[in-house]
């Protein structure tokens, strides 16, 4: 068992009440490799703003947990160094999808997981959820439950459609299940291709797709009944065209690939929304400067030049997310 107090990091609960008074959200940003965890900190340093370093199942199995134990624990000592004194980094499961798999990530230095139950019928989803938060609570590691579904795909769990949180259910999924945060459907949805063509106008001016609006009327019903209780949005990424055309345009193939507009994500920020999970938007970032740096100089064969490239990309991409987007800078 190794607590995550001992690795420096905190959890999310004060983090959150903050952010919540502020009028801004916390950055969770999901990593799987040395040059991402780097861009994270560097940015959240620089900047001085609360990060969240989230690990999915797939990265935990990608990276080993071991080494990421190891990686979160260098993290903080490496914000240290840049000149962070007091670093405010959570270490976050993204979609756990099991009992077993939360509690793995609590012994192993976790300050926070998720539990995502979502897809499951409601009160099993109450019960699984309460579960993780029985165990985890006894850590005193923080607990983020999801209600409503996601369009697209969340980890192995797949949904065709959106299903919108119903604000009539979360005080009682909230009491209930004893969680600290609450994931909520309104819109968004993972990866580079949130909505079809056919869900979104076109710009006469530019040609490109416009995406319908977020149900910010769920987020006010869900705020109303639960006032002042940590709101989480996943799938936020907004898929930055300028990255979109150089992949395009260096040999990649991301037709019609599409996010949310900052604008959204900006006034989100500002409401009781105080985690805002971004993951896409760096893969885009990285791909873009691999393929630049292997189609420009095809004679490249050093892995730290283009991923060298990459890491300046996402680094950029993550100073903008937390300046101009969830306005998080300067907050710790
Ligand atoms: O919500 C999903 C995250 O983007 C993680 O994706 O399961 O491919 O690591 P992943
Ligand atoms: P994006 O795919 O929009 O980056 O969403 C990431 C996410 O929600 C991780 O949990
Ligand atoms: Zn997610």
């Amino acid at each position: 068992m190794v607590s995550y107090k001992e690795l420096g990091l905190v959890n999310t609960r004060e983090m959150f009440a903050k952010a919540i008074k502020g009028g801004y959200a916390i950055p969770a940003f999901n990593f799987n490799n040395m040059e991402q965890l780097q861009a994270i900190i560097k940015a959240a340093a620089e900047t001085k703003s609360p990060v969240i370093l989230q690990v999915s199942k797939g990265a935990r199995n990608y990276a080993n947990q071991t080494l990421l134990r190891y990686m979160a624990q260098g993290a903080v000592e490496y914000a240290k160094e840049l000149g962070w004194e007091h670093p405010q980094i959570v270490l976050h499961l993204d979609h756990g999808d099991s009992f077993e798999l939360c509690k793995s990530c609590v012994d192993f230095g976790f300050s926070s997981v998720m539990i995502d139950a979502s897809s499951l019928p409601y009160e099993e989803n109450i019960a699984l959820t309460k579960k993780v938060v029985e165990y985890a609570h006894q850590f005193d590691v923080t607990v983020e439950a999801e209600l409503g579904v996601l369009a697209g795909v969340e980890d192995e769990v797949s949904s065709a459609v959106s299903h919108y949180t119903k604000p009539e259910e979360v005080v009682d999924f909230a009491t209930r299940s004893g969680c600290d945060s609450l994931a909520i459907s309104i819109g968004t949805s993972h990866g580079a291709y949130k909505f079809t063509p056919e869900q979104c106008t076109r710009d006469p001016k530019t040609g490109k797709l416009v995406p319908p609006p977020l149900a910010f009327d769920v987020l006010d019903a869900v705020m109303e009944q639960l006032p002042g209780f940590p709101i989480v949005l996943h799938g936020s990424s907004s898929v930055p065209q300028e990255y979109v055309d150089m992949i395009n345009s260096l040999g990649g193939k991301l037709p019609d690939a599409i996010g949310i507009p900052e604008e959204q994500l900006r006034k989100a920020a500002k409401s009781a929304v105080c985690k805002i999970n971004i993951d896409s938007d760096s893969r885009l970032a990285f791909t873009a400067a691999v393929r630049k740096v292997l189609t420009e100089k095809p004679g490249e064969f050093d892995p730290r030049k283009y991923c060298g490239l990459a890491r300046d990309f996402m680094e950029e991409l993550y100073k903008h997310k937390i300046i101009d987007v969830l306005g998080s800078d300067g907050k710790a």
